[in-house]
């Protein structure tokens, strides 16, 4: 059979791909959102240290005076190793620190604001930051401007690094999330895997409707599946309806032909007209029974289907049953010893019944004439065991499991009435009861040993 590919790959691919997706915008997300974070922290402290600087502006003799705090600084080296800048200017006039530091463009900084910005400086990209302070100096307020700096190459690595560390963990969870997409595909396939196991663990003839719980996407399937089985077991039903009603239309008029012929044999002299009466008795015998037959075997297929349990007791059955064909094996002188223990069993009467009789029957068919036919019912740990035993020529040398075939014969009938199909019903039945038919040769001597095995109730 070519498929179109498995649902489950596909699935999981999807589900994959989806994975992928997520993976590389959650790392993109947190890559971007951590720069930003390490960029306002550096903000943040460039700010503080020009506000500390700032706040230690004074005024003295008319000129503006400044200690720089150790602790402005410091702070700027706790985020990184980078190098700081740093200018305080009133005015044009720069009072300390780097003359050629670049000023903040963009808006003018008002008064107490810290105002950022990115620029150059020898050869390197900074950030700064500037606030403004009036001073009173000489009785006149003067705007005073302190600016710190810093390189970003540090936080720049803290990015890279924090970046890198993102991308291991996004392809970590890329990973896990693929693995539980395989887990997912693979449960959420498993109801469909569980009705085919369930379907194709049944029997050839088990057409019962599926019932299981399936998910709600698989109801249609299940529904048209039961609809087709439906449909099958009408059909087959139809068919072993006609197979019975065949024969049954057979069987009437054959018994009309084996009564005359039976009447003209005992009223006709000649032998040859004697001699084409018996052949014309023995074919109807044959024809009768073939229909019989396939009646016993409609029968049995169609009790099957739906079998009806009761308890059975195997003795009492396999009496009744072996008195029934007590009058065939009388006319063969065959004895017929029975000895039964006790054994109940769930089962069909009416088709146990039938298994038995065509065993015992070909017991009795294949047996020479003053033989005796044994049938033993034992009880092993929780199964029966009915065994019918024979002095007959035994199963021959083929494979012995064919003889269970339909209309399947043994090699050296010729002669004995038979359709074949004896073998056939008695399986048949014995499966449906969940039992076996073992069929061997007697060990020691020639003779049949054919055994009805059924489980215990
Ligand atoms: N007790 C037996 N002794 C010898 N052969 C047997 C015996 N039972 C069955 N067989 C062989 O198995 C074949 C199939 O049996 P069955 O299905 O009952 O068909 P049939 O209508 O020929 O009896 C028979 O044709 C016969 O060759
Ligand atoms: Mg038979």
């Amino acid at each position: 059979m070519t498929g179109t590919g498995s649902i489950g790959r596909r699935l999981t691919l999807l589900l994959a791909l989806v994975a992928a997706l997520l993976s590389v915008l959650s790392w993109s997300m947190v890559t971007g959102l951590s720069r930003q974070a390490v960029a306002r922290t550096q903000d943040n402290v460039l700010a503080a240290s020009a506000t500390t600087i700032a706040e230690t502006l004074r005024s003295e003799q008319g000129e503006v005076r400044l200690e720089l705090p150790y602790s402005a600084f410091s702070m700027l080296g706790a985020i990184s190793q980078d190098r700081v800048f740093y200018r305080v200017s009133a005015g044009d006039r720069v009072l300390t620190g780097y003359d050629d530091l670049p000023s903040p463009t963009g808006a003018a900084p008002g008064i107490g604001q810290v105002v950022f910005d990115t620029g150059d400086y020898s050869n390197e990209t900074i950030r700064m930051a500037s606030v403004t302070r009036l001073v009173l100096a000489g009785g006149q307020p003067v705007p005073v401007t302190v600016t710190v700096a810093q390189t970003r190459s540090g936080v720049s690595t803290i990015s890279a690094d924090l970046s890198r560390q993102a991308a291991i963990l996004s392809v970590a969870f890329f990973l896990v999330a693929v693995g539980f997409s395989a887990i997912a595909a693979r449960t959420s396939l498993r109801p469909l895997n569980e009705i085919a196991a369930s379907v194709s663990r049944r029997g050839p003839s088990d057409l019962r409707p599926l019932r299981r719980d399936a998910p709600t996407e698989l109801a249609p399937l299940m529904l048209s599946l039961n609809r087709l089985m439906g449909r099958l077991g009408q059909s087959i039903r139809r068919s072993e309806d006609f197979i019975a009603e065949a024969a049954h239309r057979i069987r009437t008029p054959l018994a009309t032909v084996r009564a005359q012929a039976e009447i003209a044999l005992r009223s006709v002299g000649d032998e040859t007209e004697k001699r084409r009466l018996r052949q014309i008795i023995r074919a109807v015998d044959e024809s009768s029974r073939s229909a019989g037959q396939l009646l016993d075997h409609a029968t049995v297929i169609y009790r099957t289907d739906d079998l009806a349990l009761s308890p059975v007791d195997l003795a009492e059955l396999v009496g009744q049953t072996a008195a029934a064909l007590e009058p065939t094996a009388a006319m063969k002188e065959i004895r017929l010893d029975v000895a039964a223990t006790p054994a109940r069993v769930m089962g069909d009467p009416v088709l146990l019944d039938n298994a038995l009789r065509n065993v015992l029957d070909n017991a009795i068919k294949y047996s020479p004439e003053e033989t005796e036919v044994s049938i033993r019912v034992t009880t092993k740990e929780d199964q029966v065991h009915i065994t019918v035993t024979d002095e007959g020529p035994g199963l021959g040398d083929g494979p012995l499991g064919a003889l269970t075939e339909r209309f399947r014969r043994g090699d050296d009938t010729q002669g004995i009435v038979g359709s074949g199909l004896g073998l056939t019903i008695a399986e048949d039945v014995l499966l449906a009861h969940d039992g076996r038919l073992d069929l061997k040769n007697r060990d020691g001597g020639t003779g049949t040993c054919v055994t009805l095995v059924l489980p215990c109730s």
